[in-house]
């Protein structure tokens, strides 16, 4: 069978995730170009995996003109994600796209239509829903292990901040897309319902100097959510929280309670005749979920050789935008929103 050959826009952090996992994990697939606008991080990861035949670019336009390939992986600057994602459609490419899947609903409309005529696969970048950890859970949670969901409490906390560009909220929707979009789309997921409406409230606490250029700037938030079931959620934000990557849920059913995930690096603990105990904590995110992105690539490229529907669609996406945009709204109002 003929591998699906892939093109990676965006050399930076996760396109690097991504690249290094078609590189290593993903039979039936090979890279063929990657595109960065700054070309010296296009050549730099096609180094890097020096011994296949990548070319690299510095737009998109270039890669299509001189190489052959099938799917794109998009890690660009989310606010980007609709431009690449459209012009691939327009020319049958496939699309995986990295979450969030763009700023606002209007172009995740788009985005879906674009990728709906052209008959092409789109696939959002919501790994946690290939963690063994977490669809264990799922499992359980559908074989009704602790009844009916009624409180699905799910955080991200990140250890730095992300990179310059996620930092002005009008351009990136601030740290509940960059960092809690896997959150909402967790309770989401587990709940197995819609959003209803949320409340959010946020603080910058150790970020001032941001703050004086991004006024809106926040690094801490608490979102609280109504879901149509009834069923109520809870996120809690921190980035930068310094102490390492964490990145847990719970849920409360109507017959018992669930935890997801550990901030424990290993199952080791050190206990020393000083009372003192010790264990290491998780500190990277592509550590923590390394094996459910080597899971979703390998799902991404299943899915164009079958035409079988991804697991995490654009309306996934769709939705979890809709929550946070509707989530900051919140903030910047002090009341409920409603989430259409
Ligand atoms: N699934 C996850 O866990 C996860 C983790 C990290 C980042 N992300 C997402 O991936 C995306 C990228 O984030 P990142 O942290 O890798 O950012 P980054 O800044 O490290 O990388 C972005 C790359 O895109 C390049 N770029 C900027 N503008 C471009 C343009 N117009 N055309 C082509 N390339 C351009 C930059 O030069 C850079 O190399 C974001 O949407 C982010 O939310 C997802």
């Amino acid at each position: 069978m003929s591998k699906i050959r892939i093109c990676l826009i965006g050399a930076g952090r996760a396109g690097e995730v991504h690249g290094d996992v078609y590189n290593d994990y993903v039979k039936n697939s090979e890279m063929a170009a990657v595109v960065d606008n700054n070309l010296e991080k296009a050549k730099s990861l096609v180094k890097k995996y020096s011994l296949k035949e990548i070319l690299a670019f510095n737009t998109f336009q270039d890669a299509i003109n001189n190489v052959k390939f099938d799917a794109v992986v998009i890690a660009t600057p989310t606010s980007i994600h609709s431009d690449y994602v459209i012009k691939a459609a327009k020319n049958k490419i496939h699309v995986f796209c990295e979450k969030p899947m763009t700023t606002t609903t209007y172009d995740c409309d788009r985005m879906i239509k674009a990728c709906k005529d052209a008959g092409v696969i789109l696939q959002i970048g919501f790994m946690r829903r290939f963690d063994p950890g977490f669809l264990y859970a799922k499992n359980l949670i559908d074989e009704g292990a602790i009844g009916k969901p009624i409180i699905i409490k799910s955080l991200t906390h990140g250890p730095e901040l992300p990179e310059k560009w996620s930092l002005d909220i009008k351009d990136s929707d601030g740290m509940l897309a960059e960092v809690n979009s896997h959150d909402f789309d967790t309770i989401r997921w587990l709940s197995g319902t819609e959003f209803e409406s949320v409340y959010a409230v946020a603080e910058n606490f150790k970020c001032p100097e941001i703050g004086k250029i991004f006024p809106d700037f926040y690094d801490t938030a608490v979102v609280s959510l109504k879901l149509r079931n009834g069923a109520l959620g809870l996120i809690d934000s921190v980035c930068p929280c310094f102490y390492g990557y964490d990145a847990r849920a719970e849920v409360v059913g109507t017959k018992g309670i669930m935890f997801i995930g550990s901030l424990q690096d290993s199952t080791t603990i050190t206990c020393t005749k000083e009372n003192n105990i010790f264990t290491k904590q998780t500190m990277s995110w592509n550590k923590r979920f390394h094996e459910a992105y080597i899971s979703e690539d390998r799902h991404f490229i299943e899915c164009i050789l079958s035409g079988k529907k991804p697991v995490v669609t654009g309306e996934d996406g769709k939705k979890a935008v809709a929550a946070v945009v509707a989530a900051n709204n919140s903030i910047l109002k002090g009341k409920p929103v409603n989430i259409v």
